[in-house]
């Protein structure tokens, strides 16, 4: 039997609705499969969490969650808790402490979705974007002075170290070496700003050489933008610092079917860590308690979990039924559909049970 252990953090909102359906996928993947024993763990953490006491997670939140092969998280945030405190009190401090490094978002149309770029279809649409996970413009050195004087001012620094560079772009490096198309582009913008920028396209040409296979393509963010746009289908492999590749990726997941669909892992690719798994969507207060959400990008987390402990087979099993069931028209409101989030997961598990 291969046994492995997940956190469950849901976390606000319809991050509660999605997860479930993501567990009861893989329960219904795990009992089919019968090789396979996944052991849950549940934590409250959220802000309903903080507002009763105080933090996000326990203080010994990160030592508890140490030991795990991985955690799947929902979203985290609500009206109530402002946002940087949501952020930086969970999320920030798991991708981080536990050194993942690596914000993969692969930006590939699923059959049974339609693009809303014009007569873009699964073949145009399949590339992945590797995101620096731990440092870059998302640093907590700057400050804040004269607050409440004519004179307020806020400085926030960048971190860009040759160590968190050379690793995201070997990682990045590495995968569009294993590919067919060996392609790379990476996202920078050295002509306006001029120290982290170069600093970073230097390393690009740098780790580049280790690759001598892999065609390299440095273009400045605002103009990759518009090209995911204008020429989605040239695209491999996309390398981006932390800030660039967070904006990069919400675009990514808007030209492949929207926030309902997209989904992430933070990987700590020595696997010293637990690696966490969660949509790029929120917590969607605006549909919460709803029982609309989409739980695509979810079920699609926990499918790159499966990749991540080495179970492609069965991570090829549930993307293949989640597909069939999107083709099949059987989806919730924000894709047109009538289904809920439950019933779109049954949909998923029933057409996992004909796969057996
Ligand atoms: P959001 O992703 O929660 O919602 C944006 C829009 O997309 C909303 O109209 C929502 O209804 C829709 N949407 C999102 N996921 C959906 C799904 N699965 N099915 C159907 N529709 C879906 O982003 P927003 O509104 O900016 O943030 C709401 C809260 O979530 C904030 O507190 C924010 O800080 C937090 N947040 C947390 C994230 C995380 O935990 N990783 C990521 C992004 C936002
Ligand atoms: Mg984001």
């Amino acid at each position: 039997m291969r046994h492995y252990s997940i956190a469950l953090i849901p976390g606000d909102g319809i991050g509660v609705d999605v997860i479930r359906e993501g567990k009861k996928v893989l329960d219904t993947l795990c009992e089919l499969d019968g090789g396979i024993s996944i052991e849950y763990k549940h934590f409250d953490w959220s802000c309903e969490y903080y507002l009763k006491h105080g933090k996000m997670m326990p203080d010994d939140g990160l030592d508890i969650l140490k030991d795990f092969d991985s955690i799947y998280l929902g979203a985290v945030g609500y009206p109530g808790v402002p946002d940087h405190v949501s952020l930086w009190g969970l999320l920030l401090p798991i991708r981080r402490q536990f050194q993942q490094y690596i914000n993969i978002r692969p930006v590939k149309l699923l059959r049974g979705i339609q693009s809303p770029l014009a007569n873009r279809g699964v073949d145009d649409l399949n590339f992945t974007v590797i995101r620096e996970n731990n440092e870059g413009e998302y640093s907590s050195i700057g400050g804040r002075m004269y607050e409440g004087t004519d004179m307020d001012m806020a400085i926030q620094n960048s971190v860009f170290t040759r160590y968190g560079t050379e690793r995201v772009l070997k990682y990045a490096f590495d995968l569009a070496n294993q590919g067919t198309e060996k392609f790379l582009t990476a996202a920078t913008k050295s002509n306006g700003i001029n120290h982290t920028m170069p600093f970073w396209d230097e390393y690009v040409r740098k780790i580049n050489m280790d690759y001598p296979e892999v065609k390299t393509d440095i273009v400045h963010i605002d103009a990759l933008s518009s090209f995911f746009v204008t020429k989605p289908d040239v695209f491999d492999v996309v390398v981006a610092s932390n800030l660039f590749g967070d904006i990069l990726t919400d675009l990514g997941a808007a030209i492949v079917g929207g926030m309902g669909i997209a989904p992430s892992a933070n990987i700590n690719p020595e696997k010293k860590f637990p690696s966490m798994f969660e949509p790029v969507h929120g917590s969607a207060p605006d549909i919460a308690g709803k029982g609309i959400a989409n739980p695509t990008a979810a079920i699609w987390c926990a499918s790159m979990m499966l990749d991540h402990f080495g179970e492609s087979n069965l991570s090829a099993i549930m993307m293949d039924s989640l597909q069939d069931v999107l083709e099949e028209g059987i989806v919730t409101p924000d894709l047109g559909g009538k289904a809920t989030t439950e019933e779109f997961g049954e949909e998923v598990c029933k057409k996992m049970r004909s796969k057996f």
